[in-house]
């Protein structure tokens, strides 16, 4: 088959297995309420800077009433009643009563489905006693610390029938989606080979200014470095993984196997302490764990590799580092430069420009949510993901980011941690579907 066929050919065939993409169903037998006339009520635990964007895009969402919400923060649930109140909305009942409200709150009949966006280490608990409170779960990234915590919210959320939805909003980024639907079309070919990472300096973030964090810092300076002290592990894999795994129809066709994690010496935190604090500065003394750059390699039940990044200790420019690439043609894609190449297409040996790609491809969410999404945070893209979460509920169907791909994706911060400490040994991925991968059909985003 010349190299024009052969494009074409795939295309066809993947246009005729896109008539396979279903919508997600979800078994009625295990609902606990009939949602009436598009109204659902939503509630919300952990109110810090991102549950707030998830609460402010929530209550400006018709059909949608935000009936409580808690945080162990007064200062939180002082800015959240200020927000309902400038929209315009009904007071919603706060509950601030210690690190186990959220379970008091949980037992109100009016709560159809709960965003959660605490620190990390409270998010399978959180969403554990959601799903067992009947209630539609939602919970921010990573979602999972280890590996039985994975297990937690696929045991749970097939017990009780109750969805839990991964708040990955990368996966609604508009490049992501665009190359989504032209790898979706063919015209990469057959995928062999992607890259992703999270690259973001969070210097300013795991401290604060003047040098702190733990108690009595502020915002994630108060939970999220202590990750950074005590493991060694890509503990943020999902905003590159997410989207790959959906180009690749992971737990939908494929699966994630094994991975192989190796990680470079600690040095960039301690090295902004002595910058920040001095070299007597008691936080330079501290035996920092996390390697600054963690660089994982994943394969694939069908044969792809996935080669996903974790640099956040160094100072350096944001990039998520994208890169798909198959038999027919490349795109590196990142947030300031995008590029593509095509077999047939594109000038031998050169890239092309992405720009008249995106316009082609862009996902038909995009162009019909545009203006809504626009202003809305990370450059539109939250916007979708709490929508997503939000007509779920409505719908009583599962969310398009499910339980299984909660567990997979979160899974990689274990399991790197494991093969770092092994000397780079690959270290395998459970089967959360247990086996259903070989049969599930990939999802439409819509
Ligand atoms: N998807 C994204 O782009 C994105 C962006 C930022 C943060 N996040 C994720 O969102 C989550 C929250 O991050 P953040 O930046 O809002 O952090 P934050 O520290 O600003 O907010 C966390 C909030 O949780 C509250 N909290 C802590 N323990 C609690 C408990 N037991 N009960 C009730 N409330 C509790 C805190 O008081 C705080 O208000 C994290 O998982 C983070 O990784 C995702």
């Amino acid at each position: 088959m010349n190299t024009t066929n052969r494009r074409t050919f795939l295309r066809t065939a993947t246009a005729a297995g896109a008539g396979m993409i279903l919508t997600p169903q979800i078994s009625k037998a295990g609902l606990s309420k009939k949602i009436k006339d598009g109204e659902v009520n939503i509630a919300f635990i952990g109110v810090g800077g991102r549950g707030r964007g998830h609460l402010r895009r929530a209550a400006m969402t018709e059909g949608v009433k935000i009936t409580a919400f808690c945080d162990i923060d007064p200062i939180a649930v002082t800015k959240t009643r200020k927000i309902l109140a400038e929209l315009g909305k009904p007071e919603a009942e706060a509950y601030s009563d210690g690190e186990y409200a959220f379970e008091k709150m949980l037992q109100r009949d009016d709560i159809d489905g709960v965003i959660i966006a605490t620190p990390w280490l409270w998010h399978t608990r959180m969403a554990v006693a959601t799903m067992k409170a009947g209630k539609y779960a939602a919970v921010e990234v990573s979602a999972a610390n280890t590996i039985e915590e994975c297990w937690d919210l696929v045991n749970t959320s097939e017990e009780t029938g109750m969805p839990c939805m991964i708040l990955e909003n990368v996966n609604y980024r508009r490049d992501v989606m665009a190359v989504l639907n032209m790898v979706k079309q063919g015209v990469f070919g057959e995928i062999v080979h992607a890259r992703c990472g999270y690259r973001h300096s969070l210097l300013n973030i795991k401290f604060n200014d003047p040098l702190k964090f733990g108690k009595g810092a502020t915002g994630e300076a108060r939970w999220r470095t202590l990750h950074s002290l005590k493991r060694n592990a890509d503990n943020y894999p999902t905003h590159g993984l997410g989207p790959i795994a959906k180009m690749l129809d992971i737990n939908r066709g494929n699966r994630l196997l094994y991975l192989t994690s190796t990680a470079s010496k600690a040095v960039g935190l301690k090295d902004y302490v002595e910058e920040k604090g001095g070299v007597n500065h008691p936080y330079a003394r501290l035996p920092w764990k996390q390697g600054d750059v963690i660089t994982s390699t994943i394969k694939t039940a069908n044969g792809e590799t996935i080669i996903v990044t974790h640099d956040c200790n160094l100072p350096r420019p944001y990039s998520l580092n994208f890169s798909v690439q198959g038999t027919d043609g490349i795109t590196d894609f990142d947030s300031d430069h995008r590029r593509i190449y095509v077999e047939g297409i594109s000038e031998e040996h050169k890239w092309s420009e992405f720009k008249a790609w995106q316009d082609k491809y862009d996902h038909p969410l995009w162009k019909k949510y545009e203006e809504q999404a626009a202003g809305s945070g990370h450059g539109g893209m939250d916007f979708f993901v709490t929508r997503e979460f939000i007509n779920a509920v409505k719908e009583q169907r599962q969310p398009v980011l499910d339980v299984y791909d909660a567990a997979a994706w979160s899974s990689v911060t274990p399991l790197s941690e494991a093969s770092i400490a092994q000397g780079s040994s690959p270290q395998y991925f459970p089967d959360f579907t247990r086996g259903n991968w070989i049969k599930r059909k990939p999802v439409k985003f819509e």
